[in-house]
């Protein structure tokens, strides 16, 4: 059914247009009985349905009704699997329509910025591109069952601390570039329904009124079509964010927010053409739910917990292995560690989900009869070394053939709300895992995080699977995985420094409480240690398989191309060993024209293969101009510079198969006006204003000429002279070039004729 909201909107007066800018109460819109308009709900998100039928928080605090947790977004990114995602996203809109929510408030798509950050787990990546192909894949999912999304959070929120007053001050380049790149690729390619915007400010102004961001980029580059709602409790000026292009306020704010819309309307200083026009972003959403109900869905609990272990498997990442994995059922093994029986799987807070079942991995092989030990070694909340529970840890692994220690972070340690006060496990964990190593080389360590650790015990142990917040599925893909019913195909969406202070934010997070400044702009994760040529733990994008794969025949459909075209980079992959697998062909782009502040490389495109053993697909992925440019503050535009970039393709960050040159040329041309400061260096770059100067050289040269002894100073240090004295003037500023020439050269004049000349 065609609705006429504009038509609705003009019966609508101006109480309750303004009414229908906030919240009923905590999760539901306000209807309009008189005009047709009924109650909607929306919930929490993002990997399951917090549906709160009884009291309300937007903590977790409260019960919700019983649900299916999935994998956090920390272990779903790390798929590198859009399909798996959007079949999750799905099962989650189905769940959705059954339960009569019109908005599932998700996905999470903030930047990994630092690995303190509190809400990590629900974030998907270090990596921007990698965010926005995740993020667009779990809104396709969920919105195909006409639900809508609410991609949040809207934006530069990388840290608890302070989160709902702190301004995240960056240059607009790390915005486009870092922070904005996940949410903008999601928009494009998914067209979530809603966006929720973050609580912080941005370079000074609340993100909930910021025109910048909700209407300038959001609507008018981007061309998102949906609704803005706040955070739960992000207004800050009501009217502001009116203007600003936010049109719901969550939750309720009792009438008061709404009676500030009205007076602003009536005094003259709000244009009711805004408030309309919010008003109708929000009914579009409302009524493409409302008018598109499917009886059908049915939330099925123990269909969609079979799919959440499924996915789990999907998530793990095998991060080291000597061969011990997978095992084998006819080795004597200990399971160590509470989280084998009582497995951490999600994080804290507002996404925390009352789940309908849970499994471990110790009672999966119990079902499945495998002959496993179990001696609980530490606790899984409690960082208390318990010195018996260490000797009978010890003896057990001395006694098998195979330990396995369940660890990982404890519930506290990583919540919405605040932040992680270093990377470190508990220390209990680290010792027990460090006492068995001693004893027992076949030991294996099982993580479950949401987010980065230090791992000092890494180089003892012969093999370790980060889960990470795999859902209440998690035990049952762990146990899959260790006996290799499942080939683990997870890559890192994030890099594992060795130490937190290794990390390119550490000196400015999280800031002084006002402010946090983003010091090491677009050099986050591995643009940072890669550009520093640092050594990391595990790099971005690698994981193991239990079977190997080669690459071969890269090659490109042009070898170059320009602003208008694309180029299709296609390679084969084979798998090499003798078990199925998954690879995941990671594409990355490295400008070659000395363009200062560049990242070595970054990734711009990847493909997940399933693949029999001896099989050997084609991997295709399409390079666009964007892929190869950077947000240019002067043009106010991305920009790709005429030249040579490379094409690496390949395994991992650090593990680049195989490399081809492509050809880029454009026609952009960016702004150059000449000031006072502009340098001859500059100047001669350019071919409009060398001949300019050129000639004012000839007056400089009369009186800066090279000193006595110079050349042969030169000469003598095997420098070319003629190098050096360009060098040295290719840095002097038109002021100074004015003043070298004895006064010969008028500086507001050659200014003039060089602007002319660039104009
Ligand atoms: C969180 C949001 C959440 C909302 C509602 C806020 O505290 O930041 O992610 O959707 O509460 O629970």
């Amino acid at each position: 059914m065609e609705r006429d909201i504009k038509k609705l909107v003009a019966e609508m007066t101006l109480e309750e247009k303004a009414g229908m800018c906030s919240g009923a109460d905590f999760w539901n819109l306000k209807p309009v009985e008189r005009l047709g308009i009924p109650q909607v709900m929306v919930s929490d998100g993002p990997h399951g349905l917090r549906k709160q039928d009884g009291e309300a928080d937007h903590l977790g605090l409260n019960a919700s009704i019983k649900a299916v947790c999935f994998p956090a977004a920390c272990a779903t990114a790390s798929s590198w699997d859009t399909e798996m995602l959007e079949n999750m996203g799905k099962t989650l809109g189905e769940e959705c329509q059954a339960e009569n929510l019109s908005v599932l408030l998700g996905p999470a798509a903030n930047i990994k910025r630092s690995p303190l950050c509190g809400r990590n787990f629900e974030y998907f990546s270090e990596d921007p591109y990698l965010t926005g192909k995740m993020a667009a894949a779990e809104i396709k999912g969920i919105q195909s069952w006409d639900v809508g999304t609410s991609m949040k959070h809207f934006a530069v929120n990388n840290q608890e601390y302070n989160r709902m007053s702190c301004s995240s001050n960056l240059s607009e380049r790390a915005f486009r570039e870092i922070y904005l790149t996940g949410f903008e690729m999601a928009v494009k390619e998914a067209q979530p329904k809603t966006l929720m915007c973050s609580y912080n400010k941005i370079n000074g102004t609340y993100a909930s009124e910021n025109k910048h961001l909700l209407n300038d980029i959001l609507r008018d580059e981007w061309g998102f079509e949906g609704y803005v709602m706040t955070d739960w409790g992000a207004v800050a000026n009501r009217v502001k964010g009116i203007q600003a292009g936010l049109d719901l306020e969550m939750p309720a704010s009792n009438g008061v927010n709404d009676a500030k819309i009205v007076a602003a309307v009536k005094d003259g200083s709000l244009d009711e053409a805004l408030v309309d026009r919010a008003v109708e972003n929000i009914l579009k959403v409302l009524f493409s739910y409302v008018d598109n109900r499917h009886p059908e869905a049915v939330f099925d609990r123990d269909a969609d917990h079979a799919k959440a272990i499924d996915c789990a498997a999907e998530c793990a990442v095998l991060l080291e292995n000597n061969g011990v994995l997978p095992l084998s059922g006819e080795k004597k093994i200990v399971y160590i560690g509470e989280y084998a029986e009582k497995p951490r799987f999600q994080g804290g807070g507002s996404s925390h989900i009352n789940c309908s079942s849970v499994t471990s991995a110790l009672e999966s092989a119990k079902k499945k009869g495998r002959a496993v030990d179990y001696v609980k070694g530490f606790l899984a909340d409690k960082d208390e070394l318990d010195e018996k529970e260490l000797a009978a840890a010890v003896e057990a692994a001395k006694a098998a053939d195979i330990a396995v220690i369940f660890a990982g972070l404890p519930d506290v340690i990583e919540s919405e709300g605040y932040d992680r006060k270093n990377m470190d496990m508990p220390g209990c964990q680290n010792r027990v895992i460090a006492e068995v190593a001693k004893v027992q080389p076949n030991t294996v360590v099982v993580l479950h995080n949401g987010s980065p650790v230090e791992a000092p015990w890494a180089d003892d142990v012969a093999a370790i699977l980060e889960m990470y917040l795999g859902g209440q599925g998690v035990g049952e893909a762990c146990d899959r995985l260790l006996y290799g019913e499942v080939n683990p195909s997870g890559r890192l969406a994030e890099t594992f420094p060795y130490h937190v202070e290794d990390n390119p934010s550490y000196l400015n997070f999280p800031g002084d409480g006002r402010d946090v400044s983003y010091g090491e702009d677009v050099f986050v994760g591995y643009r940072y240690y890669e550009k520093k040529a640092m050594p990391v733990r595990w790099a971005f994008g690698h994981g193991l398989s239990y079977t190997t794969f080669t690459y071969d025949n890269l090659r490109l459909s042009a070898d170059s191309f320009n602003d208008d075209g694309t180029v299709t980079v296609s390679v084969d992959v084979t798998n090499s060993g003798n078990i199925a697998g998954k690879e995941v062909v990671q594409l990355y782009v490295a400008d070659q024209n000395g363009t200062p502040q560049r990242p070595v490389k970054e990734l711009k495109g990847f493909v997940k293969l399933a693949l029999a053993p001896g099989e050997t697909k084609t991997a295709e992925m399409t390079i666009c101009p964007r892929a190869l440019s950077f947000y240019h503050e002067g043009l106010g535009d991305w920009y790709a510079p005429s030249g040579t970039y490379e094409i690496l393709v390949g395994h991992a960050s650090d593990d680049i198969r195989l490399r081809k040159e492509l050809t880029f040329t454009t026609a952009k041309k960016l702004p150059f006006v000449v000031d006072s400061a502009t340098t001859i260096g500059e100047l001669m770059a350019d071919a409009r204003t060398a001949p300019v100067v050129g000639e004012m050289m000839k007056k400089v040269s009369e009186t800066f000429g090279m000193a006595d002894g110079q050349e042969d100073a030169g000469n003598a240090l095997g420098a070319d002279p003629k190098e050096m004295m360009e060098a040295m003037i290719g840095g002097m500023p038109i002021k100074s070039l004015v003043s070298f020439a004895g006064g010969q050269v008028d500086e507001d004049e050659l200014i003039a004729k060089l602007n002319a000349c660039v104009k």
